[in-house]
């Protein structure tokens, strides 16, 4: 049985990842649906192509990744898209975030990528596509969102680490580097209303940057970042100082 496993799956940019699989990977003959909201995964899978399976997880849980582990090694599937979702981003000084929030956001954004994509490792053919989330913060720090945006940069790295051990295994690794999205994300991340750098710069649509993705996955793209704004964005960050650009985004 060929699958795909979407992390993130039950709102926002990865509800769009599983809305558009069937129509990219016409192999797939079945999705997973990871998240921690069991009633909007299955209302999710009621209205896709293929069959749906809902796996309620926490992936800040070691035993809820232990679990998706043994059930990978139950029924043994082929995983031939993993698209990592699944994050969390907190606006505020990290001395005024709550450490449990600052667990959070590293727990879900690395830790819980980094072993999810472990777990499927195992039974991903040749031929099969990883996604994984990253974001424009991963270019720079950003003041204010200075864990996320290091939870992103260790995304980005460790894709294209990643994408050249399995180069050999014929398995592409895309990051993908999204500017802003109007998703759950800003209510959740206590974004909305406080940044004037979220309120500034241009959003970007999660229909067009599912699709972009998955363009960038079967064209074998180690990065896909969506819009010319952040584009540039990314070629200035590299070539001006760090210590110069972070100045201009903090958020
Ligand atoms: N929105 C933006 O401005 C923006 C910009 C660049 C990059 N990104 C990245 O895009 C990705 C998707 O974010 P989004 O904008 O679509 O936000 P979102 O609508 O808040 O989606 C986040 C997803 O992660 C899941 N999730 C959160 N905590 C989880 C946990 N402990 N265990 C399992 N699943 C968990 C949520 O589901 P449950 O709550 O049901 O668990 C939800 O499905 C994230 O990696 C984010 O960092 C977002």
């Amino acid at each position: 049985m060929k699958i795909a496993i979407v992390t993130g799956a039950s709102s926002g940019l990865g509800k769009e990842y599983a809305l558009q699989l069937s129509e990219n990977f016409p192999e797939v003959e079945e999705v997973w649906l990871i998240a921690r909201r069991k009633a909007l995964l299955d209302e999710l899978g009621e209205k896709l192509a293929i069959p749906a399976v809902s796996v309620p997880l926490d992936l800040t849980s070691q035993a809820d990744i232990e679990a998706l582990s043994r059930k990978l090694g139950d029924e043994k599937p082929q995983v031939a898209a993993l698209v990592n979702c699944a994050g969390c981003g907190y606006l505020a000084n990290v001395a005024d975030t709550d450490p449990e929030l600052l667990t959070r956001m590293t727990d879900l954004n690395m830790r819980a990528m980094t072993l999810v994509t472990r777990a499927a490792l195992p039974y991903m053919p040749e031929g099969s596509h990883i996604v994984n989330v990253s974001s424009i913060a991963s270019f720079c720090p950003n003041a204010r969102m200075t864990v996320y945006s290091s939870t992103k940069a260790y995304v980005s790295s460790f894709s294209l680490g990643l994408r050249e051990e399995l180069r050999e295994r014929k398995i592409s690794v895309t990051a993908v580097c999204s500017g802003p999205m109007d998703t759950e994300f800003l209510d959740v991340g206590g974004i909305k209303g406080n940044s004037k750098m979220f309120r500034t710069l241009p959003y970007c649509d999660p229909k067009k940057v599912a699709a972009g993705s998955y363009r960038a996955a079967k064209a074998d793209r180690a990065f896909y970042t969506p819009r010319a704004f952040f584009k540039l964005y990314r070629v200035l960050a590299k070539l001006l100082p760090s210590t110069f650009v972070v100045k201009l985004a903090k958020t």
